[in-house]
């Protein structure tokens, strides 16, 4: 009996925990983020004096300067920079990718992702936690979606410059990429960690550790 209960009460707050696993409703019109409020909460604090600038951003008008070495470059635009999205639940990004280029196996624990491709051409992809990669090639003005939390990449396999607009359900989904997660946390995983999940030796630890640093 006592079981059956626990086993009730499990149930109840797994099914709670369930309905609210998205970013949370809003309680009012607006509450644009006091980004250097030093209170913490669940989002931002409001702040009182906003205007049209609190809810506009130009960032993704153009595409951005490629530097990494991964041949791709992300602009968010998110509540960092729209505190007017504070408790709106929802944000896009812009991703350019160089010929060739790859936004390298990420996922956002907070947010599903759909992507419009603006220019060029990529092969993209996410794998589902029964390790079932869902693939497809995308092309100007077609849509992939990477749900929630899935480890997902795009990779730019033509010869010309591509660029897509993402559009996520969170006002900040944050990102995990898994290589620098790994092999290039502070402080690092100590290399016992390493070799046993990737069944490698140390050198090639080290290895992958220095081209993600260089
Ligand atoms: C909005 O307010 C900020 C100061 O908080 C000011 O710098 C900016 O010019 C204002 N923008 C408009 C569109 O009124």
């Amino acid at each position: 009996m006592a079981n059956t209960l626990a086993f009730l009460v499990l149930f109840a707050v797994a099914g709670i925990s369930a309905t609210i696993a998205y970013d949370p409703d809003a309680l009012q019109d607006i509450c644009v983020a006091d980004l250097n409020s030093a209170v913490k909460v669940n989002g931002f604090p409001c702040k009182s004096n906003v205007n049209a600038t609190d809810f506009s951003f130009a960032g993704l008008a153009k595409p951005g300067f490629i530097t990494s070495k991964f041949g791709s470059l992300v602009t968010t635009a998110n509540v960092m920079q729209i505190p007017g999205l504070n408790t709106l639940g929802v944000s896009m990004a812009r991703i350019d990718y160089k010929p060739g280029g790859l936004n390298p196996p990420h996922t956002h624990p907070r947010g599903t992702e759909m992507i419009f491709v603006l220019d060029g051409e990529l092969d993209v992809g996410f794998i589902t936690t029964a390790d079932i990669l869902i693939t497809k090639t995308i092309k100007k003005g077609e849509i992939f979606v990477f749900p929630r939390g899935l480890i997902h990449f795009q990779k730019n396999n033509g010869d010309k410059p591509a660029s897509v607009i993402a559009a996520f359900n969170s006002q900040l989904p944050g990102t995990q990429v898994v290589a620098v997660s790994l092999f290039a946390s502070t402080p690092p995983l100590t290399d016992i960690v390493l070799t046993m999940a990737f069944q490698i030796d140390t050198q090639e630890v080290e290895k992958i550790k220095a081209g993600l640093k260089s």
